[in-house]
């Protein structure tokens, strides 16, 4: 059964192979450990039983929610997972009364920004040369709102 819970200590490691695997430039396991204790951010985990398969996380910042990261381990992807994880960090919005949700996303990832769309969001601007690549190039982010 897929249970969404809390980020805590004993994740880390899983947490940094997921994003490893799934992103050109993985956080830190420091950064991972930094956005858990962040008073400011909410981290959660997917897991399948015991394994952590997936991780979300997000900034409250005033009224903004922020996406700040979300990734799913590539064997576990197209089964609904991160749309169960955004919908979590969501239904916190709701909570807090919050009205803006914000993310940045590379205009090649295709599958994320269809993520995003099919959960309401769409897009403001592109970001000139937001990220950077392993290789010293930069991508454009898109910036989406909802
Ligand atoms: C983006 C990502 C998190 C999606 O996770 P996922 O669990 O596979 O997503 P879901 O199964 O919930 O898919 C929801 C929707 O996303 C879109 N989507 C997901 N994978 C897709 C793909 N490979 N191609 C096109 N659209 C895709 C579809 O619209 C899908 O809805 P559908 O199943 O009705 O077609 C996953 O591909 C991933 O970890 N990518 C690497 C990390 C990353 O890019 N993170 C986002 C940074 S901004």
């Amino acid at each position: 059964m897929i249970t969404i819970e809390k980020m805590k200590k004993d994740y880390i490691d899983d947490v940094f192979e997921i994003d490893k695997a799934s992103v050109p430039i993985p956080w830190s396991k420091n950064s991972i450990e930094e956005e858990m204790n962040n008073m400011l951010s909410k981290f959660i985990v997917a897991k399948d039983g015991d394994k952590v398969i997936g991780f979300a996380m997000c900034w409250f910042i005033m009224d903004e929610c922020h996406i700040g990261n979300i990734a799913v381990l590539p064997e576990y992807r197209n089964q609904g997972i991160a749309t169960m994880m955004l919908n979590n960090l969501l239904e916190d919005c709701k909570e807090h009364g919050t009205n803006n949700l914000l993310l940045e996303v590379r205009v090649s990832n295709v599958p994320a920004q269809n993520l995003y769309k099919k959960l309401g969001f769409e897009e403001l601007v592109v970001r000139k040369h937001y990220y950077k690549n392993p290789d010293g190039s930069y991508e454009d982010a898109i910036i989406m709102t909802k």
